[in-house]
């Protein structure tokens, strides 16, 4: 498939849904390249790839390697690279990282976390040359100020201040946005309020798009699945399994057998 760009994606709202995946390394990415529009190479991988409990402590080094990778397995994909917690305290800050990661890797565009009170900082990356993509509703990178994970939008004030957070991003130059754990309703208004593609994750079917975590959709991530996950495959079952048949074969002696062995 042809590779994306900002202005194919924005052509996209209202004709054909976006395709999003995350991923954090070349085979991965190679793999997802065939069908998704977009690869991100989400913070999710401190959990997912680094194991840790939540997204914090992943450095803008960490992103730029595995964005690396990612670029280096899918070069013919649309790439975003998440700005990591802590990379975009001040406006000069995040454009001097923003820059690093635009210089450092190949990726076709960056995200942000936050609303309102980020648009500011964002539009000075977008005056700055940086393609931004807008991350609302549920925060991940909010956990420990918010005392959890609350999918939004269930009461007014927080429905009205996320339209409002989806409007200023897109005036402040955001190429799409990404609203995370709302209610449909929530993701449906969101969508209709903006000219820019909205892709959803936990929040409803009527966005302009979809996006998921790779080790949840396709089963590698087995401790906890999140009510908007759908499980595409069973990974860790099959790989356990796989394993497993390895291990009797080595200790059996049936692996390695004539054909694996040099003449
Ligand atoms: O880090 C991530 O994987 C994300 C998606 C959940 C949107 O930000
Ligand atoms: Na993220």
């Amino acid at each position: 498939p042809k590779k994306e760009t900002i202005t194919s994606l924005q052509q996209a709202k209202g004709k054909r849904k976006i395709v999003m995946i995350t991923a954090y390394d070349a085979l991965f990415a190679s793999l997802f390249s065939e069908s998704a529009d977009i690869i991100l190479v989400g913070d999710s991988l401190n959990m997912s790839f680094n194991g840790k409990a939540d997204t914090l402590s992943v450095t803008l080094d960490q992103m730029i390697y595995h964005t690396q990778a990612v670029c280096n397995g899918a070069p013919n994909t649309f790439v975003v690279c998440d700005m990591p917690f802590g990379s975009t305290n001040t406006k000069e800050e995040a454009l001097t990282n923003a820059v690093k990661v635009f210089q450092q890797t190949g990726a076709d565009a960056v995200k942000i976390e936050g609303g309102c009170n980020r648009a500011e900082l964002i539009k000075h990356l977008t005056d700055n040359a940086i393609a931004v993509m807008g991350h609302i509703g549920l925060l991940p990178q909010s956990v420990r100020s918010e005392g959890g994970y609350k999918v939004k939008g269930r009461d007014e004030n927080s429905f009205e201040q996320i339209i409002e957070d989806a409007k200023a991003i897109e005036e402040a130059g955001a190429f799409a946005i990404v609203v995370e754990g709302v209610t449909p309703n929530l993701g449906a208004m969101v969508t209709q309020s903006v000219n820019i593609p909205v892709i959803g994750i936990g929040a409803g079917k009527l966005t302009d798009g979809q996006v998921l975590v790779w080790s949840d959709m396709l089963g590698f991530f087995e401790e906890f699945k999140p009510k908007f996950v759908k499980r595409y495959l069973e990974g860790a079952k099959l790989v356990k399994e796989a394993v497993k048949n390895y291990k009797q074969e080595v200790e059996s002696g049936v692996f390695p057998a004539e054909e694996h062995t040099y003449k």
